[in-house]
């Protein structure tokens, strides 16, 4: 299995509304796609900023990361930590979709002193993101749909 934990700068418009759609276009491919490789994972969008994990065999999440560095949407792509772990952290989660809490912007894993990569910083964007999962309401579209709920539900079980 190969994952990569990658931070990039948004270029979603500006307006909220706006933004909001485009995000939600994103995460409808990202799901179908996923879905059919056996991708997992989740992503996170500040406004300003994306944070995704993406983990999966290593052909089909390769093949999504590069589809994924090519998208206009977003730039300056940083990865934190690219690696094999032993378990996926979002197994069951197609592309989980965290919602954003204020000023989460200035949360120090989402802005890792140069050269600070490696597994600890991918493993702090992991768990940001899985504790935002616990705090996104359901029904707000931003978790799974109904079939996947279920393991998300055991994932974020404290
Ligand atoms: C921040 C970000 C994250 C994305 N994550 C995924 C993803 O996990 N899986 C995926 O297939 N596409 C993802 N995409 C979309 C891809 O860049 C691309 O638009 C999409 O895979 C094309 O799929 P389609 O040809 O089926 O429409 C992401 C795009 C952005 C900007």
């Amino acid at each position: 299995m190969l994952r990569v934990v990658y931070l990039s700068r948004s270029h979603l418009p500006p307006d909220k509304t706006a933004a909001a759609a485009e995000l939600g276009s994103i995460l409808e491919a990202s799901r179908r796609n996923n879905a059919q490789a056996g991708v997992t994972g989740a992503l996170l969008f500040t406004g300003e900023l994306f944070a995704q994990v993406l983990e999966g065999p290593f052909a089909a999440a390769e093949a999504a990361f590069n589809r994924i560095q090519r998208d206009p949407r977003h730039s300056d792509i940083v990865v934190l930590h690219r690696g094999t772990p032993g378990a996926a952290a979002f197994d069951g989660w197609s592309m989980a979709s965290a919602a954003a809490p204020p000023g989460i912007a200035v949360h120090p894993a989402l802005s890792p002193p140069a050269g600070s990569g490696g597994e600890a910083a991918g493993d702090a964007i992991i768990a940001l993101l899985r504790a935002l999962l616990l705090r996104t309401p359901k029904g707000a579209g931003s978790r799974l749909p109904d079939g996947e709920a279920t393991a998300a539900e055991e994932l974020v079980r404290p």
